[in-house]
């Protein structure tokens, strides 16, 4: 007997420890059983008590009254599965007459209540089924992502939603991203995450980034073309402009519509092109955005203007030439010039991670969702990394990715280098990178560089 309860008392305080320490490792080992148990036995109940049942219908009662048996009880939506995750529980609903999908959604914060669990959520599947997924703990605290993903070409597991799903970077449905954030809220590691998805796909990457380079330039053996100026930026913007008007006109090149040819096989952008002579798709990382809107005098404005041209073109046209923008800033408004908001207009993707004032989300979502705008200014300052990501149906989840240092996206760089495809316009702008400084400079003999 003292055995047995010694085992107990090991087991609680695992269970325990494990609950505060490793609450994803808890959630497999017990919270997963615990939580099926609960929602099981409780579910009729609960259902009740959140207003989810409907009264028996005319005919229950009809006969009920016939067989002169008790009245039949009010009846809550029938389970069709319920599905445990790596993260939560998932449970199929079939809504009974006169329920709709609002009720359900109305009611997930008593749900999530009721059942004990960390969070729910809920969407229609189809007319009269609701999925309803239910997390046991803070998925977004520490975000580790599942082993193995639904890979697509083009589309990037890049980070985890508080439902538990994974969050993924479609260029093929949504072309260009624009993604805001105050400084130190998390956007040049979302988009080093993006870079180390892409890495191993057949795709150019081409950085901009205007901090001199810090964040792309240590990833330069898997980037096509790089820019860490204004003025290089614009070069190799206008060359990617050329680029696109080449793609298309392989594309012409390669329609000839004739009666005998199928609908289906007619060329309209590069996916549709064979596979042997489809040019490779490049995606655009602009980081610190502002830096390329910014100007100091005439010369500068000149540049500025055709710089965000440039920009415009590629956002309006790229798409069907393959050419997809990812652009990050703390700040993307009406203040930094014209052609500004006619370049917004044109990424669908949006994300903004924490943001100071209103104005800045309404940058992100103004346009889009007034709740989103209001999610992502209650994003706490602390929790870095974590961002409202929507689209342009009006639907946004709560995301973040997976903290990935530079060290790791370097080294996930280098392991694909050999995977870096030529793009012959953008040669000029290919990173030397056996010319990368490797030493450190004093920046001034009175602040030497610390060994
Ligand atoms: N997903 C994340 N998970 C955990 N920590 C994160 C995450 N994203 C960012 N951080 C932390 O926040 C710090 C700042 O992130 P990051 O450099 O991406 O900010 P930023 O928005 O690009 O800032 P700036 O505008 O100044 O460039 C990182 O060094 C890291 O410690
Ligand atoms: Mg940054």
């Amino acid at each position: 007997m003292t055995w047995f309860m010694v085992a107990v008392v090991v087991v609680v305080v695992a269970a325990g420890l494990l609950r505060w320490r490793r609450p994803a490792w808890y959630w497999l080992a017990f919270g997963v059983v615990l939580a099926t148990v609960r929602v099981l036995v409780r579910y009729s109940s609960v259902m009740e008590a959140c207003g989810l049942t409907v009264p028996p219908s005319r005919w229950r009662l009809a006969l009920a009254r016939v067989a002169n048996r008790p009245v039949p009880e009010s009846r809550a939506p029938r389970i069709l599965r319920l599905r445990p995750t790596r993260t939560g529980l998932v449970l199929r609903l079939k809504l009974r007459p006169g329920q709709d999908a609002f009720d359900v959604a109305s009611a997930t914060d008593r749900l999530r209540h009721s059942f004990g669990m960390y969070g729910v959520n809920s969407r229609e599947v189809r007319s009269g089924v609701v999925e309803v997924r239910m997390t046991g703990y803070d998925v977004l605290k520490q975000v580790q992502m599942p082993a193995k993903t639904d890979t697509r070409p083009m589309r990037v597991p890049v980070a985890l939603r508080e439902d538990g799903s994974v969050h993924y970077r479609d260029y093929r449905a949504v072309p260009h991203g624009l993604t805001l954030g105050a400084t130190e809220s998390g956007k040049s590691v979302y988009q080093r995450n993006l870079v180390a998805g892409l890495a191993p796909m057949d795709v150019a990457l081409v950085g901009i980034d205007c901090k001199q380079g810090v964040e792309l330039f240590p990833l330069a053996r898997r980037f096509s073309a790089l820019a860490d100026n204004p003025d290089t930026a614009l070069e190799l913007l206008e060359a990617l402009v050329s680029h696109m008007e080449e793609v298309y006109q392989l594309i012409r090149a390669e329609q000839r519509i004739s009666v005998a040819v199928p609908d289906a096989e007619i060329a309209a952008d590069i996916w549709d092109l064979p596979e042997d002579i489809r040019p490779v798709p490049v995606v655009v990382l602009v980081d610190e955005v502002a830096e390329l809107a910014l100007f100091a005098s005439k010369e500068e404005e000149k540049r500025r203007d055709r710089i965000i041209t440039a920009l415009v073109r590629l956002a309006q046209l790229g798409r069907a030439a393959g050419i997809y923008l990812e652009i990050c800033g703390q700040r993307f408004g009406s203040e930094l010039g014209k052609g500004i908001t006619m370049l917004r207009a044109q990424l669908t993707g949006r994300t903004a991670h924490r943001v100071n004032d209103e104005t800045s989300a309404n940058m992100a979502f103004g346009d889009i969702s007034p709740d989103a705008v209001l999610a992502a200014i209650q994003i706490p300052a602390e929790t870095r990394g974590l961002a409202i990501a929507g689209d342009s149906t009006g639907g946004w989840h709560r995301i973040r990715a997976p903290h990935t240092s530079l060290r790791q996206a370097v080294n996930t760089c280098n392991k694909y280098a050999d995977r870096t495809p030529d793009v012959p316009a953008l040669a000029p702008f290919r990173p030397a990178v056996a010319a990368l400084p490797s030493a450190r400079v004093p920046l001034s003999k009175t602040a030497p560089a610390t060994a």
